[in-house]
């Protein structure tokens, strides 16, 4: 073989074999496209029933749009799902079980469980979402 038959070989089989590691740079989120698809009746699964009962409730940010699933401590069947983003400058609004808020940690916004503004300076409520438990899994109708 040629010592120029030879290069171009190598090279070729050098861009080849370097294919997997460059397709795989370009993929954005690997995470989100891991995510349950929309069934046809609109619900998506976000999470876990085990993870509702974190203090914080269920948090999925790696969605089309973030979500905050919490429950009712008195009726578990109960569910509020709103996206987290606050609506004053768009911090993560955080759940605080004990006082039943929706707490935003960058300037102090409150919004209650239900989603409706308590406290400034936020102006707009929190978009709140129909959720339901099938099963162990935790779904959001994000229609
Ligand atoms: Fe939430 Fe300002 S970003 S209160």
């Amino acid at each position: 073989m040629k010592r120029r038959d030879f290069i171009g070989w190598v090279g070729v089989g050098g861009v080849v074999s370097s294919l997997p590691v460059v397709m795989s740079g370009c993929e954005s989120n690997p995470t989100a496209t891991n995510a349950a698809p929309t069934r046809a009746d609109g619900f998506q699964v976000v999470g876990t029933v085990a993870a509702l009962d974190n203090p914080g409730g269920l948090l999925n940010e790696n969605l089309a749009q973030p979500v905050l699933v919490v429950r009712d401590p008195a009726n578990a069947d109960t569910l509020t799902a709103v996206n987290p983003t606050c609506t004053h400058k768009g911090c993560i609004v955080e759940w605080q079980g004990d006082t039943k808020a929706f707490v935003c940690p960058c300037h102090d916004a409150k919004f209650t469980e239900a989603g409706t503004l308590a406290q400034g300076p936020a102006e707009k409520p929190l978009t709140t979402y129909t959720a339901k438990i099938e099963g162990d899994s935790v779904l959001v109708n994000f229609g």
